[in-house]
């Protein structure tokens, strides 16, 4: 099966320093995944892991929308058992709960492997497995002291930030097109078109993650329907006095700011990642996906907050996030970014 795996191995350190190849490679198109192993199994794992924590965090929106937040006692069991009865409030907390089990299920294989194969992933295995064992433990304290919002905010953060180390795990992993200096000499060069723009993900991200905060501190301070009408908070008033108005109307105003700059940035991308279709695809999306956002925003508080909607409005904070980090993950320059695990062999 592998012809030159232990060879690319030992040359990682070397290769990052010349660009050019070197020494008798195959042919490019080939597929490189780890020695004796089932075809990139920890690389699926991740993305996965990835899949089914986003799941998760679409899944906890749905729980506070429902007004099902404190239908279970803090500890692992629900009304005095693991499988109660799967109805009302019990159904989406219990259910939230019996999915994180799954989710922590996959990070225990996804660590295993790592560990066993992938010693190029260093601290990946261990820090995924602390976040998501820290994930449940907030959990927990948030039903423990009835949610206090600095608890269930730092859960949802924390679950975002899970998320996207998961994504950065599966890129690591990703299995690779052609031999590796050809490899990186592509991706170098893709990222020197970018040029500055790069800087957009980031502004685009660092705009996106403050949104993100002000939306939970909106949901935990009950300022959902504290404003109305639309665009004014209420008759022509665009900074009423009160809190919760008040902040309702910045996660309002911050959010059109949000979405401009995912337009921009979106934009800058996409005209120039021409060589890069993966790149400008995600690009392209982020745009719509931000519009999407705003649009279901109005229609959270018009709908009087229905349940689809608001759940809908959290799914799309979260698939923004991913498209971003994702973004920022694939036009790293770093060496581990390009040149993804160190136990790479050959698959002819
Ligand atoms: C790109 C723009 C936006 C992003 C990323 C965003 C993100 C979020 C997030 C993450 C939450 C917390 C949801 C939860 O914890 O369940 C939230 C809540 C909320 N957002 Fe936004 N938002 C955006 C724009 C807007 C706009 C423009 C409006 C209104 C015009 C709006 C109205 C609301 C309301 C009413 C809530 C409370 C929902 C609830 O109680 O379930 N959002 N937002």
């Amino acid at each position: 099966m592998s012809s030159s795996g232990g060879n690319l191995s030992h040359d990682r350190r070397g290769w990052f320093a010349n660009f050019e190849p070197r020494g008798t490679y195959l042919p490019p198109r080939r597929i490189y995944c780890t020695e004796d192993m089932p075809f990139m199994l920890e690389h699926r794992l991740a993305k996965l892991a990835a899949l089914f924590a986003f799941l998760m965090l679409v899944i906890g929106g749905t729980v506070n929308a429902t007004g099902s937040s404190l239908a279970c006692e803090w500890s692992v069991t629900c009304k005095g058992s693991l499988l109660p009865h799967m109805s009302g409030g019990v159904l989406f907390e219990h259910g939230h709960r019996m999915w994180g089990w799954v989710v922590g299920l996959l990070q225990i294989a996804l660590t295993v492997l790592l560990l066993k194969r992938r010693r190029d992933v260093r601290r990946l295995p261990w820090i995924t497995l602390v976040m998501v064992l820290a994930q449940g433990t907030l959990g927990m304290l948030t039903v423990k002291y009835q949610l206090p919002w600095f608890i269930s905010t730092a859960h949802l953060l924390l679950g975002m930030g899970y998320v996207g180390v998961l994504v950065y795990v599966a890129y690591l992993t990703r299995p690779m097109m052609g031999p590796l200096p050809e490899e990186a000499n592509r991706h170098q060069a893709r990222v020197a078109e970018l040029g500055a723009s790069r800087r957009w993900i980031g502004l685009a991200l660092a705009v996106l993650v403050v949104q993100i905060f002000l939306g939970a501190l909106v949901r935990h301070f009950e300022a959902t329907l504290a404003c109305l009408d639309m665009p004014a908070c209420s008759l022509g008033d665009y900074w009423p006095t009160g809190f919760e108005h008040r902040l309702h109307m910045v996660h309002r105003g911050f959010g059109v700011l949000t979405a401009l700059v995912t337009i921009v940035a979106g934009v800058q991308l996409a005209r120039r990642a021409r060589s890069w279709p993966r790149l400008r695809l995600l690009a392209i999306l982020a745009p719509l996906v931000a519009c999407a956002q705003v649009t279901l925003g109005i229609l959270t508080v018009l709908s009087l907050r229905e349940v689809p909607v608001a759940v809908g409005h959290f799914a799309g904070a979260t698939a923004l996030w991913g498209l971003w980090i994702g973004m920022w993950i694939m036009t790293g320059s770093g060496r581990r970014a390009m040149a993804g695990g160190d136990g790479a062999a050959v698959v002819p």
